[in-house]
């Protein structure tokens, strides 16, 4: 009996804090990404991930964070953010050398990890865990509290969520999302993204998906502005472990400007899961999770397919 008590605290402590976007954003962002896939990358994501995982970039996405509580992968825990060290909601801003000083942050993990999944003298074991973290990582990044050090990225500032105690980076990865899926797509992470790709292809996304392409960071000059495709044809052929990327930056750079305009915009005591805080973050999350969707596709079918295959 003590041993099945402790069975279920531990396995309820885990729940509670153990995902970022929650499984729920996570498999939303693969879903979408599984959509958009050209055809070498499709049969490289379904003979790597098998039946373990039906063969989706959707139910692989929580595996990252399922193993960062083990102990054989806790070096990983610090791969699913960035400490931005900026000063929201007054200034906001993301500096690969000021906040990945350590080489171990969300933007290397990235690098890392595109290069080892398009090495074939890895074994298949090897490149289907990096498959798992670019399947993950990808949607991090876009969770704008990932990519902020403030109050251990909201961590540490309690909130209201429908009533319930939370705290602001918890809202942020399940509280708000799971309130808008539950209300307008079906409680489900496969409908949710199917409504988002509906949008990606014909609907308020489509004029801007060839933006969410290009890769301009608003600290480089013009000369080094990249698309995935040179940002990954310039990684890969240069064979190095961790080479700049300018993507993920980029990335990181757009999300944690959230920051400054919406995340850190709430009243104290606002229950942040409905009026108009709740009203300005759900566009926000929608966006930001068909968009890191839709970059995951682009990226593995750079890698395997050589070009985004995208419009
Ligand atoms: C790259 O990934 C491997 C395999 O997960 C890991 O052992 C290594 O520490 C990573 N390297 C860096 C620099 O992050
Ligand atoms: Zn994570």
């Amino acid at each position: 009996m003590l041993s099945l008590l402790s069975t279920i605290t531990a396995s309820l402590l885990l729940t509670k804090g153990a995902y970022a976007w929650g499984a729920l954003g996570h498999q939303s962002v693969g879903y979408v990404a599984q959509q958009f896939l050209a055809p070498n990358a499709l049969s490289f994501v379904q003979s790597s991930l098998g039946s373990t995982y039906s063969e989706s970039l959707g139910p692989a996405a929580t595996w990252a964070d399922d193993v960062k509580s083990q102990k054989a992968y806790s070096w990983s825990s610090a791969l699913h953010y960035v400490d931005a060290e900026d000063n929201p909601p007054s200034s906001c801003s993301v500096s690969e050398s000021r906040d990945c000083g350590s080489g171990q942050c969300i933007l290397t993990a990235i690098a890392n990890y595109t290069t080892r999944i398009a090495q074939t003298s890895l074994s298949a074991a090897q490149r289907q865990e990096a498959l798992k973290f670019l399947d993950h990582f990808l949607g991090d990044i876009g969770q704008p509290l990932h990519v902020e050090a403030k109050e251990v990225g909201g961590n540490d500032i309690d909130a209201i969520c429908g009533g319930k105690s939370t705290n602001l980076h918890a809202a942020w990865d399940t509280g708000i999302l799971t309130t808008n899926v539950d209300a307008n797509h079906g409680s489900s992470a496969q409908t949710y993204a199917n409504d988002l790709v509906a949008r990606i292809q014909s609907g308020t996304y489509k004029s801007l998906t060839s933006s969410w392409l290009s890769c301009t960071s608003t600290t480089e000059p013009a000369s080094r502005k990249r698309s995935i495709e040179t940002d990954l044809f310039e990684h890969i052929s240069a064979r190095a472990t961790i080479t700049p990327l300018e993507c993920p930056l980029v990335w990181a750079q757009e999300s944690n400007a959230y920051d400054c305009s919406v995340v850190f915009s709430y009243k104290s005591g606002q229950d942040l899961c409905t009026g108009s805080y709740y009203n300005a973050a759900v566009p926000v999350i929608d966006l930001q999770i068909a968009k890191q969707g839709y970059r995951l596709a682009a990226w593995l079918n750079v890698i395997f397919d050589g070009a985004t295959n995208l419009p």
